[in-house]
């Protein structure tokens, strides 16, 4: 994957727990390079060792850094220069999420040949989704389940986002259930105000 999926990764790791640990991921995964360059492509093998290896060094399991570095990477990437990509791809959570294959598409003009993901969504009523995930990558449900909670910061919403199936039970993708609730700003203090 590009060189900027691995600079997220060490930002991560280095925000939260420092240089040390992240030099001991690294280590541990094999990881040569002194720095990532963001438009170098890297094999994907590099990226998933290093998820291993940070499950290793943190104690903790594949799908849970998998959510956390899908949320992380929604900041990351406004931080990145991308914040205008994020306004101008819609309004609303299900607007954007629509529009998910134009985002990378025109992402592939700087990232050219990157091997990007396919959502599609369906409608499922006021606030409620299902999300159509296809990716020639496996194992990474988690991760978009990270990035919709992410994308909840964005929109302004509280994001429940439940995988309904897998490619690993068989499917040729990954569904997502997801409710997006608003978040109503303001409310608590004038209910508190009147009791
Ligand atoms: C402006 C923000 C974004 C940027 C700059 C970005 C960029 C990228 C890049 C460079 C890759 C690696 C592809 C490769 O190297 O072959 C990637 C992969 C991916 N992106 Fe995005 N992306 C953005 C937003 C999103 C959002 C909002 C979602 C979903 C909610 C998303 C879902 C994914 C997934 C799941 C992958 C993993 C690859 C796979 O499934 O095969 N991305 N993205």
């Amino acid at each position: 994957m590009y060189g900027l999926v691995n600079l997220a990764v060490q930002d991560l790791v280095t925000k939260n727990f420092g240089e040390e640990t992240w030099q001991r991921i690294k280590t541990r995964a094999g990881v040569e390079e002194e720095a990532f360059l963001r438009l170098t492509m890297y094999p994907d093998k590099m990226t998933y060792d290093l998820v291993g290896a940070a499950c290793a060094e943190l104690g903790a399991d594949a799908e849970a850094i998998l959510r956390t570095f899908g949320k992380f990477w929604i900041g990351f990437a406004m931080k990145e220069g991308y914040r205008e990509l994020f306004l101008i791809s819609g309004r609303d959570m299900k607007s954007f999420l629509g529009n998910l294959d134009n985002l990378h598409a025109r992402l592939g003009m700087t990232f050219t040949g990157m091997d990007a993901p396919s959502f599609t969504v369906v409608d499922k009523g006021e606030n409620e989704l299902e999300l159509h995930y296809y990716s020639s990558r496996p194992g990474l449900a988690p991760f978009v389940q990270g990035l919709l909670e992410g994308l909840g910061e964005v929109f302004k919403c509280e994001v429940d986002a439940r995988i309904v199936s897998t490619r690993e039970q068989g499917h040729d993708h990954d569904t997502f259930f997801v409710r997006c609730t608003p978040i109503t700003t303001g409310q608590s203090t004038a209910t508190t105000r009147g009791s």
